[in-house]
């Protein structure tokens, strides 16, 4: 039986993606190089071979040695404020290695490529719910080194036929496993759930507001929160989808609407039963007011339902991964 090469997959979101395709009994490869995944984060039965993506004679060698019909491409790097910093990283680490993993798998006979995109591709939009044809606007190196990675994907589908790409933009990914079986290992990550979470098992004093005058409800950025076990089985759907015949396509992964920072802290705090430190701080650089997902084209395209759409789950299963709760 054909196998799911499934790139970064000792990471986070790679992590709850290879569980969702086990649940659906796919047979799963993982290839990662470590750098920021966890080999416990590999399931047993599923073998890791530790390497880069953009190393296309190792790529060719898995893609023939395991039988290798279809992947999905989690590695990568993922740090708005780093991309800033070291803009070469990202085109190097993200659009590079994609173009090369790409080649290798037009190359080998790959069919499905799921590829892991971003919200961040829209910008500092004045458009909100966001939906996939508005114009790109990327403010960031990291935003724009996964458009191009986007834009090489849809080339190569159009001279390849035969290979066939599923782009999805990933709005807010938090949570973990609702099972319990893998969370958020990376101790440098940084979004909004995490760093509250932190606060809330005393890794970190305070947590920050950035921000209390924007033009939204409370003055706090808005943000569409979607649970990491939803996204991972949107990724199985869009296979299923590839494999039935469906085209190439881009998706929005979101729930379709948002919750503020100030709203995110508050149910935080009620899920677990007491108030967080926390301080009003100065905008961060870079953030839009309000970001959303317009849902429409993912509804119509997959056969794909949110089973864990609630922001108290989310966090629920945040705090519990993290040990905050019982
Ligand atoms: C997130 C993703 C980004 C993705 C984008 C798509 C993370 C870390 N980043 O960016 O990769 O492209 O969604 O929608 O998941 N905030 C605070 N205090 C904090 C941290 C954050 O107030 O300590 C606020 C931010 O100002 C922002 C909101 O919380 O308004 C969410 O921030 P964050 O979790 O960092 O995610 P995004 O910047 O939306």
């Amino acid at each position: 039986m054909s196998k799911v090469l499934v790139t970064g997959g000792a990471g986070y979101i790679g992590g709850h993606a290879v569980l969702a395709l086990l649940d659906a009994g796919r047979d799963v490869v993982v290839l990662d190089d470590l750098s920021t995944g966890f080999r416990e984060a590999v399931p047993a039965g599923v073998s890791l071979h530790q390497g880069d993506v953009a190393d296309s004679t190792l790529v060719t060698r898995l893609i023939a040695a395991e039988n290798i019909d279809a992947v999905m491409h989690f590695a990568g790097s993922i740090s708005v404020p780093e991309s800033m910093a070291e803009p070469g990283k990202y085109y190097r680490n993200n659009t590079c290695a994609t173009l090369s993993l790409a080649n290798a798998c037009v190359e080998g006979g790959v069919r499905g490529f799921i590829f892991s995109s971003t919200a961040s591709v829209y910008g500092e939009t004045e458009i909100c719910p966001c939906a996939e044809d508005a114009p790109p606007a990327p403010v960031s190196p990291y935003a724009a080194s996964k458009l191009m990675s986007e834009r090489m994907l849809a080339d190569l589908e159009s001279a390849h036929p035969a290979f066939r790409v599923a782009r999805l933009r990933y709005f807010n990914v938090a949570g973990a496993d609702p099972a319990g079986r893998t969370g958020q290992r990376n101790p440098n990550a940084a979004g909004l759930v995490k760093l509250a979470v932190e606060t809330a098992v005393g890794k970190r004093d305070t947590l920050e507001i950035f921000g209390d005058d924007y033009p939204t409800r409370d003055g706090t950025c808005e943000r569409d929160y979607i649970h990491v076990s939803d996204l991972a089985a949107a990724h199985v759907a869009a296979l299923d989808y590839l494999e039935k015949g469906g085209a190439g396509t881009t998706l929005n992964l979101g729930y379709g609407r948002g919750y503020t920072v100030l709203e995110l802290v508050a149910a935080l705090e009620k899920v677990l039963g007491r108030t967080l430190n926390k301080r009003r701080a100065p905008r961060r650089p870079g953030d839009p007011p309000r970001y959303f997902s317009d849902v429409t084209r993912l509804n119509a395209t997959l056969d794909w339902r949110p089973a864990h759409d609630d922001l108290d789950e989310i966090l629920r299963s945040a705090l519990k991964w993290a040990g905050a709760l019982a």
